[in-house]
């Protein structure tokens, strides 16, 4: 059975996010001094641009092509929440964001019937995005002493907010096409 058009562009949504991730933490890693942020972020973005390769490989296997598009997620999300404005806010607009991301791939792992090529390909990305939220929540943690607690608590209720809305957004723009991500919410 050929992969329906919805899930085509959806795994090429993926693989767009994923470019974006890799760029954007890249470009980062490549102005910080030594240290374990830049130590990290390196390995960070490394992963990233793997994930769009593995999604590549995975439409690949699947028979098809990643679909070229212009925007991904991460494009939206800074225009919601404005840019960072420091280390700490770049590193909690992260962990929000990563967050989101393992959340939509354990959604799409619920999909009914969803194609062992898939499947395979999120387990594998799953296993990187779970340190991505661990290091990145330690490197917040350590910065509770320059930044204050409190403050960064309520940077991450601020980013938090504006994944919400984002999210909702991009659900609503590309309705017709997630619509069986959302069927496999109602079934559950
Ligand atoms: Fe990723
Ligand atoms: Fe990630």
């Amino acid at each position: 059975m050929p992969l329906p058009d919805d899930e085509h562009w959806m795994l090429s949504y993926y693989r767009t996010s994923e470019i974006n991730g890799s760029l954007f933490f890249g470009r980062l890693a490549r102005t910080l001094k030594p240290g374990p942020i830049q130590h990290d972020l390196t390995r960070h973005f490394a992963d990233e641009a793997q994930h769009a390769w593995y999604w590549t490989d995975c439409l690949d296997r699947l028979g098809t092509r990643p679909i070229k598009l212009s925007d991904a997620y991460q494009d939206q999300y800074l225009e919601a929440a404005g840019l960072p404005a420091n280390m700490m806010e770049i590193m909690a607009i992260t962990l929000v964001f990563e967050r989101r991301v393992i959340n939509q791939y354990a959604r799409h792992l619920a999909v009914p019937g969803v194609r062992v090529e898939v499947k395979e390909t999120i387990d594998l990305i799953m296993q990187d995005e779970k340190w991505h939220v661990q290091w990145v929540r330690d490197a917040l943690a350590g910065m509770e002493d320059r930044f204050g607690k409190d403050t960064i608590t309520e940077t991450l209720s601020r980013y938090k907010e504006a994944d919400r809305e984002v999210y909702a957004h991009t659900l609503a723009e590309h309705e017709e096409r997630l619509s069986f991500l959302l069927r496999s919410e109602h079934e559950e």
